[in-house]
C-alpha cells in the first residue's frame, strides 16, 4: 500500500527479529555484537550494510532511524550522527581533498560556514561563496576542480529560500564529479525533499524538528546513491561522530509526531508573521509565506507551507532587540529551533555577534533583528507574549 509521508512518519520500517512486529523500535544499547565464526566476523568489516559488529560502524536502532529518514527524503540509504555538525563534517570531509573547489551559499549555518572557512584556511580547499539569488552565480563559479555545491533549503535567520532545482541544474556541467549537499534542517522532509530536485545528499540536524522536543543532539545524512553513502561512511567511522542508540530512539519517537508538529508550527508561524507585519514597532518581517518576502514565488513552488521560523526587525535597533528578548515570558530566550517550545533569539548579540555592522548588513541581519522559531503552543498565547514584549520596546 502506498502511504503518504505523514503516515510513514508513524509507521517507519521496524526491524523484525521474530514473527511479530514491535510498533516501537527496540533500543539496542550494547556497543558490541558477537559472532559464531571467524569468517562471519571478518565479513562484518566489509561496509555499512555488513552484520552489526561495533556501534561506531552501525547499530540496529541507529539503522532504523537512518531508514526512517531515508524513506521520508526518498533516498537510497542514510547515516546517522551524534549531531548535525557530525553529519555535515562527515559528508563534506568525506567528499573533498586538498586542491578541490567548493561552491557554497553565503548565508549558511555558522558551524558549516566555519567548517568551510577552516577547509579554505588550513586544508587547501578553495571555497567560493555565492548569494544563491541567481543560478548564474553557480555557473560562473564552476571550475574543473569543483567537487561540492553546498546549499540550505531555508537559510538562517534571513529565511532565504534559494531556487534549489535551478541552482542544482546550473551545476550539471560539472557532474558527476560534483555532488550537491543540501541542509534540509529548517524544512524537514515533509515540506521539501531536495533529492527530488537533483541533490545528491541531504543533511539534517536531528536536534531540531526530527527530535522535536529540545532533548537530543543528533544528525543524519540521506544519500541518493549507495556509493556516496559508502564514501561518507568510510570517513564517518574514522571521524567517530556516530549516533548514540538512545538518541536515535528518541529521534524516531519524536518523528512519529513530526507531521502534526510541523503543520501546527507552520500555521502559527504564518499567523504570527502576519500580525507582526501589522505592528508599528516592526519594520520588516522575513517569512517565506508572506507575499512581501523576496523569495515568496520560489517558496510557493518549493515549500508552500512556509516553514516554522521567521525573523523580524525592530525599529529601535540593537537595544530594542535585547529588550525584546528579555521581555518575552513564554518564548524561551535561546538558540536552536524546531522544538515544541517557541524559541527567541537576537542574532546580532549572540549567534552572529562576530560579524561587524557591514557583515551583518551583507547577511541581511539588522541590529534589531529577532529570530522566532515557533513551537506548538497556542498561537494566541504566543501572540500575547510577543505583543507584551513589543510594548516594552516602543
Ligand atoms: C541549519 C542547521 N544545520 C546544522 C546545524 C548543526 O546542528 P547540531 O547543532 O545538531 O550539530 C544547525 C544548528 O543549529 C542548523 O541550524
Amino acid at each position: 500500500m502506498s502511504l503518504r509521508p505523514e503516515t510513514r512518519t508513524v509507521h517507519p520500517p521496524v526491524p523484525q527479529p521474530s514473527g511479530s512486529k514491535p510498533l516501537g523500535v527496540p533500543i539496542y544499547q550494547g556497543h558490541v555484537f558477537a559472532f559464531e565464526g571467524a569468517d562471519q566476523m571478518a565479513a562484518a568489516f566489509d561496509g555499512p550494510d555488513a552484520a552489526f559488529f561495533y556501534s561506531r560502524l552501525g547499530n540496529p536502532t541507529v539503522r532504523a532511524f537512518e531508514e526512517a529518514v531515508t524513506d521520508l527524503e526518498g533516498g537510497t540509504a542514510g547515516l546517522a550522527f551524534a549531531s548535525g555538525m557530525g553529519a555535515i563534517s562527515a559528508v563534506v570531509l568525506g567528499n573533498v581533498r586538498a586542491g578541490d573547489h567548493v561552491i557554497a551559499q553565503t548565508c549558511l549555518y555558522g558551524g558549516t560556514y566555519s567548517l568551510l572557512r577552516d577547509l579554505a584556511e588550513r586544508w587547501n580547499v578553495e571555497v567560493t561563496f555565492i548569494s544563491g539569488a541567481d543560478a548564474a552565480e553557480v555557473r560562473d563559479a564552476l571550475r574543473p576542480n569543483t567537487k561540492l555545491l553546498y546549499l540550505e533549503t531555508i537559510a538562517n535567520p534571513t529565511t532565504q529560500v534559494v531556487d534549489l532545482p535551478a541552482l542544482i541544474e546550473a551545476a550539471a556541467p560539472a557532474r558527476p564529479g560534483l555532488i550537491c549537499i543540501v541542509d534540509n534542517t529548517f524544512a524537514t522532509p515533509l515540506l521539501c525533499r531536495p533529492l527530488e530536485y537533483g541533490a545528491d545528499v541531504v543533511v539534517h540536524s536531528a536536534t531540531k524538528f526530527l527530535g522535536g522536543h529540545s532533548d537530543i543532539m543528533g544528525g543524519v545524512a540521506v544519500f541518493a546513491s549507495p556509493e556516496l553513502r559508502r564514501r561518507s561512511w568510510d570517513h564517518a567511522i574514522d571521524l567517530g561522530a556516530s549516533a548514540d542508540p538512545f538518541a536515535a530512539w528518541l529521534a524516531l519517537r519524536g518523528m512519529q509526531t513530526l507531521a502534526l508538529r510541523v503543520e501546527r508550527q507552520c500555521a502559527s508561524a504564518g499567523y504570527l508573521a502576519e500580525r507582526l507585519a501589522e505592528h508599528p514597532a516592526v519594520s520588516r518581517v522575513a517569512y517565506p509565506g508572506l507575499p512581501g518576502h523576496p523569495d515568496y514565488a520560489v517558496a510557493r513552488r518549493l515549500l508552500p507551507a512556509g516553514g516554522a521560523v521567521l525573523a523580524f526587525d525592530l525599529d529601535g535597533g540593537r537595544e530594542a532587540g535585547r529588550t525584546f528578548v528579555e521581555a518575552t515570558q513564554l518564548c524561551a530566550l535561546t538558540g536552536s529551533l524546531g522544538s515544541v517550545h517557541t524559541l527567541v533569539l537576537h542574532p546580532a548579540s549572540t549567534s552572529h555577534r562576530q560579524l561587524d555592522a557591514a557583515s551583518l548588513a551583507a547577511a541581511s541581519i539588522g541590529e534589531g533583528t529577532i529570530r522566532l522559531a515557533v513551537g506548538i503552543e497556542h498561537r494566541d498565547d504566543l501572540w500575547d507574549d510577543i505583543e507584551q514584549a513589543l510594548a516594552k520596546v516602543t
